[in-house]
């Protein structure tokens, strides 16, 4: 042990430290030169060892070494934190500036948008919606609407059957005429009756097992043929545009007299033919009549002091219609591809 030997490992620490950048490393060099057991530590302590002439210059040289190597050991560890500090925020770092992320979001049937924008039409015209079961007797469906068992009438209308005898899917939305007559006899009624309805169809692009219907019902009195034409008039022309032609034809349904179809102008060929209104020039959108005397009776009137109007329209029909759509079964599909356009 001499003077040279502490000089030496003096220029070997210091030289080494401004290389160390990582913790671990500096950890080590501490070990190595200034920890309990490190060379400068040992040697320091070591003085007693020497001749007592060489132990005052040797002594104070050790030292001095060690507190210069101890301030420097605690700069570079500083240093060294600042800089991991440093690092892991840059590396954390959020940049507000990116673009969010597009989250999904979902939208509204095109069939209930029709539905809705129908509701809206009939609101204006002091219509309430008025909803009625999907699962029917047959007596409400059928009997109640004039069309007895065996009536050749029942054609008209394929019927889903449950396994309860006398409860069947409803084929159509007119026995809620029934449910909204007996519900609000003798007063007067003006309702629309919108829902599902089940037919046991072969599906088609033009057919399907289940589709929506709107029902329209006034009752009351002095209501007459012409308060229906210029109701379903105006509907039209408001759905479908202020210069839409509108016919009405002489038609049948056993729960209205007289009964008519309504058929608009169509509005792809603006009424000079084509594929789909198979050249006419017109497309039904609507059945509808004054309600029968019976079903008037069924329903709680007294038919010879009050009168009323049905229609019964698809929303389906009409919504292909306005957007051009060729093929029914696109509504009850799900697929997003088409949903999506709407
Ligand atoms: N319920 C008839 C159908 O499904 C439509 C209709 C309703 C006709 C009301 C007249 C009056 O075809």
């Amino acid at each position: 042990m001499s003077l040279q030997e502490l000089e030496r490992l003096y220029t070997e620490a210091k030289n080494a430290l401004p290389e160390i950048t990582e913790a671990a490393a500096l950890e080590n060099w501490e070990n190595k030169f200034i920890g309990r057991k490190g060379a400068i530590t040992l040697l320091v302590r070591s003085v007693g060892q020497l001749p007592k002439e060489d132990r005052a210059a040797f002594g104070q040289r050790a030292n001095q070494i060690k507190s210069e190597m101890e301030s420097a050991y605690a700069q570079r560890a500083d240093l060294i934190r600042q800089r991991e500090l440093a690092k892991s925020l840059e590396e954390g770092e959020i940049d507000v500036t990116l673009p969010g992320r597009p989250t999904p979001t979902g939208g509204i049937h095109p069939a209930t948008q029709t539905l809705r924008e129908i509701y809206a039409i009939w609101a204006d015209m002091g219509f309430q919606v008025f909803r009625t079961r999907e699962v029917e007797d047959d007596q409400t469906n059928f009997e109640m609407l004039n069309i007895p068992p065996h009536h050749p009438a029942r054609d008209m209308w394929d019927t889903f059957h449950t396994t309860t005898p006398g409860v069947i899917l409803r084929t159509h939305t007119s026995p809620g005429q029934i449910h909204a007559m007996r519900r609000f006899a003798p007063g007067p009624i003006r309702v629309i009756l919108p829902g599902m309805c089940f037919r046991y169809e072969q599906i088609s692009t033009r057919k399907e097992i289940q589709f929506n219907q709107v029902e329209g019902l006034a009752v009351g009195h002095n209501i007459r043929l012409s308060d229906l034409k210029g109701t379903i008039t105006a509907f039209a022309r408001r759905i479908f545009g202020e210069d839409r032609k509108v016919r009405f034809r002489g038609s049948y349904f056993p729960f209205t007299e007289p009964s008519m179809e309504v058929d608009v102008e169509c509005m792809l060929c603006e009424g000079k033919g084509c594929s789909v209104c198979s050249g006419t020039g017109w497309l039904e959108i609507a059945g509808c009549g004054m309600v029968h005397p019976v079903v008037l009776r069924n329903g709680g009137y007294d038919p010879t002091v009050h009168s009323g109007f049905a229609f019964g329209m698809g929303p389906e029909r009409i919504t292909m219609l306005k957007h051009g759509i060729n093929d029914i079964r696109y509504f009850w599909g799900n697929d997003l591809r088409f949903l999506e356009q709407f």
